[in-house]
């Protein structure tokens, strides 16, 4: 696939067929965002990919937890809640996604069933946990090149016919997937990845997120021409 082709056709994919994901394939897929660059090529992160029974007991745990109504644990900081602009956004790919799926705003049992599925990892095969070394902790630039690479994995895998979601959902019970995916404790984790095939079927998988147009975006200092 050409470069556009893979950045404008990728989305998050949020349902997944069941069939197993090979390995090689995985390691392909992480070998190319790889690339990424990182803070002064401190390459700090580390991928924790998880299949099989470990990931079905990650995902039992994330949802015993949160229906009983644990407290989120994440490892990492996430501000105040979204206001003005950025909530209106979060509320607009949110619209767009019910509407997708046809779950209506006064149908609590439906919404609380999306919440709980990113919980379960979207009932992907394949979990990836971006974890990065502790020793770097405090540092804004880790958890950037963590980022980095994330986008480069869903893209390397969306070249490849595959789907992924980048999500906090997966570790915001970061003591489940510690356990289950025997993190040590010298990496901190930073987020997870459902990675899997899409299935063609699922109606939100077809959702095309708005963008905000370049010139709200982007500001051009000391340009002669237009
Ligand atoms: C840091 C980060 C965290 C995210 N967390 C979640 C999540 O917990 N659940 C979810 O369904 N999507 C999550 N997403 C996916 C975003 O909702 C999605 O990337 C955004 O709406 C743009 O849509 P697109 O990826 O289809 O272009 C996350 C994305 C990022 C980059």
């Amino acid at each position: 696939m050409e470069y556009d082709e893979v950045v404008r056709g990728r989305r998050s994919i949020r349902g997944y067929l069941p069939d197993p994901v090979p390995r090689a394939l995985i390691e392909e897929i992480i070998e190319l965002a790889m690339r990424s660059p990182s803070s002064m090529n401190t390459q700090p992160w580390r991928f924790h990919v998880v299949t099989g029974e470990p990931l079905d007991r990650i995902r039992a745990g994330n949802v015993e937890r949160m229906t009983a109504g644990v407290p989120e644990s994440r490892e990492f900081r996430t501000g105040r809640p979204f206001e003005g602009v950025h909530r209106e956004r979060q509320i607009g790919v949110a619209k767009q996604l019910f509407g997708a799926m046809g779950i209506a705003r006064d149908d609590a049992a439906r919404r609380q069933d999306w919440v709980l599925r990113g919980f379960r990892q979207f009932d992907a095969p394949v979990c990836v946990i971006i974890t990065y070394d502790r020793a770097l902790h405090g540092s804004d630039d880790a958890p950037f090149d963590c980022g980095a690479v994330a986008t480069a994995l869903v893209n390397a895998a969306w070249s490849r016919g595959l789907g992924a979601v980048i999500n906090s959902q997966g570790i915001m019970q970061s003591p489940v997937v510690r356990e289950h995916a025997s993190i040590p404790a010298d990496e901190v984790i930073m987020k997870a990845i459902a990675l899997g095939w899409p299935d063609p079927d699922f109606p939100a998988n077809a959702v095309v997120s708005e963008r905000k147009p370049i010139s709200e975006a982007a500001v051009f200092i000391g340009f002669t021409d237009g």
